[in-house]
């Protein structure tokens, strides 16, 4: 459905590339204006807004510092007049088996993670009661957190990664419930193997990628426009009785495959 997103203005953190960048082309088909955040992929940003059209810019920060997503949210009010639809996406990983893993890295990872979605999704919400509500949209204002299937799934090696991803599950929950009054709606899309830059180890060696589709019942590995799709539809008017929902798009990763024939 072309333009359910007209007249509404998107911010997407980390939209340089990945999942972000596969969000932000979605929303931006849906109609939406799309500021595409950046923290080191400027050039990347840029193209990807030159793609986009004159309904989109690259804007970069890091989602971590305060003054930064400040700036991100003036910055899009300058350009689009206002900021209706929050795309919390940033996200890295540093892994390491506990015993190698060094505090500057369970920082970093809960820093950009978490912390940077926290900050997000406070302006947001301050951004969103500050302004007029658009009268022909139901929500006051719409945030999506994208965390990962590792907010339900432990994985070791990775400790600093899914303690982020599970506090980003109950941080979101806990702002729907705070802000759902308000009209405000905040919901997760919780990826599982997206085919991105982040996870590259696991898809393009054959054996490492065989390995990866028997963690997935669907037996192919998601696309960025698997979890875009998801994204926009929470994004629009269609899901508005959705709040505090976390939306797995995973090809099955999370029904325990190894009990299909154990057990
Ligand atoms: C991680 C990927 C991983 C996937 C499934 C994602 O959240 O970023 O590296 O392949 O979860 O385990």
């Amino acid at each position: 459905m072309k333009g359910r997103l007209e007249g509404r203005t998107a911010v997407v953190t980390g939209g340089s590339s990945g999942i972000g960048a596969g969000i932000a082309r979605g929303l931006s088909r849906a109609g939406a204006n799309v500021v595409v955040n950046y923290h080191s992929g400027r050039e990347r940003a840029e193209e990807l807004a030159q793609e986009l059209g004159s309904g989109a810019i690259a804007y970069g920060g890091d989602v971590s510092d305060e003054a930064a997503v400040a700036k991100l949210f003036d910055a899009t009010i300058e350009r689009f007049g206002r900021v209706d639809i929050v795309i919390a996406n940033s996200g890295i990983q540093k892994d390491a088996p506990i015993r190698e893993l060094s505090l500057e890295d369970w920082k970093r990872v809960l820093d950009v993670n978490l912390t940077g979605q926290f900050l997000v999704c406070r302006e947001a919400v301050r951004r969103f009661t500050e302004q007029t509500p658009l009268p022909h949209v139901r929500a006051r204002g719409n945030i999506v957190c994208i965390s990962s299937v590792h907010e339900q799934i432990p994985w070791a090696g990775h400790i600093n990664y899914a303690a982020s991803k599970g506090g980003v599950m109950l941080m979101m929950k806990t702002l729907a419930q705070e802000v759902a009054p308000e009209r405000i709606r905040v919901n997760g899309v919780a990826p599982g193997a997206i085919k991105t830059p982040i996870n590259e180890e696991a898809w393009s060696d054959p054996e490492a990628k065989r390995k990866l589709l028997e963690l997935i019942p669907y037996g192919r590995i998601g696309e960025p426009e698997d979890v875009a799709a998801c994204v926009t539809w929470l994004a629009s008017d269609e899901s508005d009785y959705v709040t505090g929902a976390s939306l797995f798009v995973d090809g099955g990763m999370t029904l325990y495959p190894g009990f299909a024939d154990n057990g």
